[in-house]
């Protein structure tokens, strides 16, 4: 059985303070879960302060992106040996935001999601058509098409080590959320592309988390579904109640 993961991608909201605040008063509410595995993935000049906070609990840290070069002159980039150093499980990449505000590529996110298997992180690896996409009829091949190019030369083995996170951008921030069969019937097809890539039994391994509105009111249903193993939470995911109500709902 998939185990359930839910994670906080707090964006750029917080302060140092704020920050602190937030992951230890996560950390103090929801003592004692371990049905659910749980990150929080802050700014990056919050990261050590977060990890600090949260080095006697049970929830991992994670970052927001990562570089795929290991070291040298990539001025603003972070390397997963950095990450891994101040105590990152887990990085997030190929997020909507990075691909259409900042313009990565797939073919950049592919180098992401290798060098972060190779260097001990665990890739939290999102896809996402837009509304034109899904108004045009074209949300399968557009989903698709970023899970075959953002995976290129991932082996059955390595791809244990990745989430999939599946957020419709059109529901990111928006107040609009899938709807639990819109939710379901991506991530079904997003696990049967898997199994024709890596076997049956590595796409039936494979967490796949929902993002975009997900909130405490509509936790339920989602994780109701029978491919959601999990949610990838941005607004919700910055109050210490709705955080914590999630977890305590799919938990
Ligand atoms: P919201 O939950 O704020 O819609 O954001 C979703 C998201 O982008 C998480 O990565």
């Amino acid at each position: 059985m998939r185990k359930p993961f839910i994670a906080g991608n707090w964006k750029m909201n917080t302060d140092s303070a704020s920050a602190v605040a937030l992951a230890a008063s996560l950390a103090e509410e929801l003592k004692g879960v371990d049905t659910v595995d749980m990150a929080v993935c802050p700014p990056f000049v919050y990261l050590q302060s977060v990890a600090a906070a949260l080095s006697a609990s049970n929830i991992a840290l994670g970052s927001q992106n990562v570089y795929f070069e290991e070291k040298g002159a990539f001025t603003g980039e972070t390397s997963c040996g950095m990450l891994k150093d101040i105590g990152c499980a887990y990085a997030i990449m190929g997020h909507s935001e990075r691909r259409h505000v900042m313009g990565e590529t797939d073919e950049l996110i592919n180098k992401k999601v290798a060098a972060a298997i190779s260097g001990g992180l665990l890739p939290i690896f999102c896809v996402g058509e837009q509304l034109q996409d899904r108004e045009g009829g074209t949300t399968n091949k557009v989903v698709s098409g970023q899970i075959k190019n953002g995976l290129v030369g991932i082996s059955a083995e390595q791809m244990q080590a990745v989430t999939v996170a599946y957020e419709p951008v059109w529901a990111i921030g928006t107040g609009l959320t899938a709807t639990p069969q819109q939710a379901q019937e991506v991530h079904a097809m997003i696990r049967g592309l898997l199994a024709e890539l890596y076997g049956n039994e590595i796409a039936q391994s494979v967490r796949i988390q929902y993002g975009g509105s997900a909130k405490p009111g509509n936790t339920a249903e989602l994780m109701a579904q029978p491919d959601v193993d999990g949610l990838l939470v941005g607004g919700a995911a910055l109050k210490v109640e709705d955080f914590a109500a999630m977890v305590k709902t799919i938990a």
